[in-house]
């Protein structure tokens, strides 16, 4: 039997239930900018040895939580362990970001492209999620997560990190069918996916769609939204009798929030180029705003952090509904006393908002 949950109160601002104050988590909030973490990863050899032992996963996963007041917690892990599942060959060159061995270059191999026994390939995730979960022991929820459909793929055509997504999209115009058909294997591996976590113990579920921004109007519907609708309506959205709410994080999604409330999320990520006043009014009634604090304004003095802080909070304004957070991944050349001046600020300025 798992410990009673001490901390709720990221869980409620999801559901958009009344709250003391102002949950915060940061994106990639377990990572290069904490020394612990450098030598943990050290000790673990790679980056996915790290994520593929259970006992360093959990250790770097409370690391955050051992220095900062945080909300919340994130599974460690990443994206692309799915389309690794997958067959592609996820490899980490030095300085270079993630790579496939295997990328999906010709029609054949898309064809054969299929949703992989996810028990049997991705059961190192699920061994962390229960780990992590007996960590906490009930501190607080335990996040999970995973790409978009859209956003794999990305990963899997161009075979790592590209500034055009010159491939995606010669496809996308080319040949939309064998795009739809790996979005469409895409969406039904991340349903089992993220079933399986949430079967483990993950509390919330986070849907990362980094590169949907990329995508033009018209085609971000039918190649990114619509596989993370099928995502949504095909996830447990209950466990131990409390509902797991579903994040939905489409970076540079700003024009669609309406569209992306739709698929029945119960929040959506923002980054920092909305304006939270703005997305409140837009889509507030229907789901909660989770961010949107720029990463890089964490380079700057803790007072000016503080009022970044406070403008955000005034911004959203009164009642349930906000998680604080950043509007993209924490730069690994963050001072981490930046990281506690922010978490103290929120917490402490946004009572206000709750009374
Ligand atoms: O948020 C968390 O703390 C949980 C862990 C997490 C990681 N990656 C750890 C990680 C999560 C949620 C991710 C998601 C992820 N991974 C995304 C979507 C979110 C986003 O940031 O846009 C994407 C696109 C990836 C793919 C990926 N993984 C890239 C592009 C890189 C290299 C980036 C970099 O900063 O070098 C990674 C590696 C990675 N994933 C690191 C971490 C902590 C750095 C690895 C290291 O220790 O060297």
């Amino acid at each position: 039997m798992a410990s009673p949950l001490q901390n709720d109160v990221f869980l409620r601002a999801l559901m958009c239930e009344p709250v003391p104050y102002t949950p915060v988590w940061l994106m990639r909030q377990a990572g290069r900018y904490l020394p612990e973490y450098r030598a943990t990863r050290a000790k673990a050899g790679s980056f996915l040895d790290l994520c593929k032992s259970q006992d360093y996963a959990t250790e770097v996963t409370l690391q955050p939580l051992e220095r900062f007041p945080l909300d919340a917690a994130i599974l460690f892990s990443d994206i692309l362990t799915v389309p690794d599942a997958m067959g592609l060959g996820l490899y980490f060159a030095e300085g270079e970001g993630p790579k496939f061995e295997r990328p999906l270059r010709d029609e054949a191999a898309i064809k054969a492209l299929t949703v992989p026994d996810v028990g049997a390939e991705l059961g190192y995730v699920f061994n962390a999620v229960s780990s992590i979960r007996k960590a906490l022991d009930g501190r607080v929820p335990l996040i999970g997560f995973s790409g978009s459909p859209f956003t794999l793929a990305c990963y899997m055509i161009e075979g790592g990190g590209s500034d055009t997504f010159s491939r995606v999209k010669t496809m996308l115009y080319d040949r939309p069918e064998l795009l739809h058909h790996i979005l469409d294997v895409n969406a039904r591996t991340v349903v089992e996916y993220l079933n399986a976590q949430v079967d483990a113990g993950a509390q919330a579920l986070m849907i990362f769609d980094t590169w949907g921004g990329a995508l033009a109007a018209g085609k971000y519907q039918e190649f990114s939204l619509r596989y993370m609708q099928q995502v949504v309506s095909g996830l447990k959205r209950e466990a131990d009798g409390r509902k797991v709410p579903v994040i939905l994080f489409t970076k540079g999604g700003g024009l669609w929030l309406e569209q992306m409330a739709d698929t029945g999320c119960d929040a959506l990520g923002l980054d920092w180029t909305v304006d939270l006043a703005a997305a409140r009014r837009r889509v507030g009634d229907r789901v909660a705003l989770q961010g949107n604090f720029d990463p890089n304004a964490l380079m700057a003095s803790p007072d000016a952090i503080k009022a970044e802080v406070g403008r955000l909070l005034a911004s959203y304004g009164h009642g349930a509904g906000h998680v604080f957070n950043l509007g993209h991944g924490i730069s690994q050349f963050t001072p981490p006393e930046n990281v506690a001046a922010l978490v103290e600020s929120v917490h402490k300025l946004s009572l206000p908002y709750h009374d």
